[in-house]
């Protein structure tokens, strides 16, 4: 194992490079094919919590983890993540989108699981770290980017229901395109809800999308994409789409459900809305009742509706279906609002406009030297 020093004046040894980065990025190349988080990178980063605090971090090969059967995450859920990416097309510099957001947002869904916090350098040098040591591998075509996946558990070998004193921190990265190609039709789903109100919905937890997950099932055999999910105490108003916001123009103006306990705060949501704003458009984040919404579709109020995420950005539905079968198609499978909000944020994004509100974030040059050298040989 090669101990390198950290950067700038930090006395701290803060990370270490395994000694097999360099074979496994070498033996590593990208597939012709890539789809969305089916591709892993060849190098992550492991940084564990014990004893109270956080000890250095290591670059490693991407590869399996060993863990006690006994551990809190196998148990209780005890998991936190964050979906995010570094961007690289043509010839523009690598640089991530609003990394500091995706920091303070894991620190708050840790808060909900009583999980440790996460200091930001430890959050960067994991997120900076692996998208410096995997750059050769940041697909380049529009669209596509190097999807990384910052994550935090519980390691505590202990059935006890308390929160673990072990954790730990980890950033894997898969080389991606959009999550979904396409517009989407979606199940307005009536009869299940994702989380309950005063519980952990807001919170970026896996549990949240493992009880997605029977919803999906249903949406697969009744024809649609994906779950809009209602309300969960009077499955009235919409929420989210388990992992994505929601958007309708309506009359021209430009709706989005306002945040609840229950709705998880997108990053590209609270950009959207910016951009949107920065356009001249009205934007309401507001209650917006299902019902009150297929009545606009259907008189042709409502012209169009997406989604949006960081793995989705920006994606457009083409129609809203109940399970007993009755479907209401959009006007435009893909609208107008819809187009603009899509190319004016890839355009950020991708570097082909300026940035005004100061979104990307440049690879620092600290990080992209962990390739110079020996260290990866
Ligand atoms: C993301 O957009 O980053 C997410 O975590 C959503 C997930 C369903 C891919």
């Amino acid at each position: 194992m090669h101990q390198i020093p950290a950067f700038g004046d930090d006395p701290l040894q803060r990370f270490t490079l395994h000694e097999g980065l360099g074979p496994a990025v070498a033996a590593f190349s990208l597939p012709d094919r890539l789809g969305f988080g089916s591709v892993f990178a060849p190098v992550m980063f492991r940084a564990d919590y014990r004893d109270g605090s956080w000890q250095p971090g290591q670059f490693q090969p991407y590869g399996p983890i060993s863990i006690d059967p006994g551990a809190k995450v196998l148990h209780y859920a005890q998991e936190v993540f964050e979906g995010q990416k570094a961007y690289r097309v043509g010839d523009q510099p690598t640089a991530l989108f609003r990394p500091a957001m995706n920091w303070r947002r894991l620190n708050a869904s840790a808060a909900r699981l009583c999980l440790p916090p996460l200091p930001e350098t430890l959050f960067l040098d994991g997120v900076f770290g692996v998208t410096a040591l995997n750059e050769a591998f940041i697909p380049g075509a529009s669209g596509q980017s190097l999807y990384l996946r910052p994550f935090l558990f519980g390691t505590e070998s202990n059935l006890g229901m308390a929160a673990s004193r072990e954790v730990s921190f980890m950033v894997i990265a898969s080389p991606s395109q959009a999550y979904h190609a396409g517009s989407m039709s979606l199940l307005i789903e009536r009869a299940e809800s994702r989380v309950a109100g005063g519980g952990i919905g807001a919170a970026k937890v896996g549990g949240n999308y493992a009880c997605a997950l029977q919803s999906a099932a249903r949406c697969a055999e009744l024809g649609y994409d994906l779950t809009l999910w209602l309300d969960p105490v009077h499955r009235r108003n919409i929420e989210e789409l388990s992992g994505m916001n929601f958007f309708a123009v309506v009359d021209g103006r430009l709706l989005t459900p306002v945040l609840t306990d229950s709705i998880l705060a997108g990053i590209t949501r609270d950009s959207l809305i910016q951009l949107a704003r920065a356009q001249g458009l009205v934007v309401e984040e507001t209650s917006i009742a299902i019902d009150e919404l297929l009545g606009w579709i259907e008189t042709g109020r409502c012209s169009e509706c997406f989604a949006c995420g960081t793995a989705a950005i920006v994606t457009p539905i083409r129609e809203l279906g109940e399970a007993h079968g009755t479907r209401h198609d959009l006007l435009q499978a893909e609208g107008e609002i819809t187009a603009l909000l899509r190319e004016e944020l890839l355009d950020i994004q991708e570097g082909r406009a300026a940035d005004p509100f100061g979104w990307m974030v440049p690879l620092p040059a600290d990080y992209q030297e962990l390739t110079d050298g020996d260290l990866c040989a």
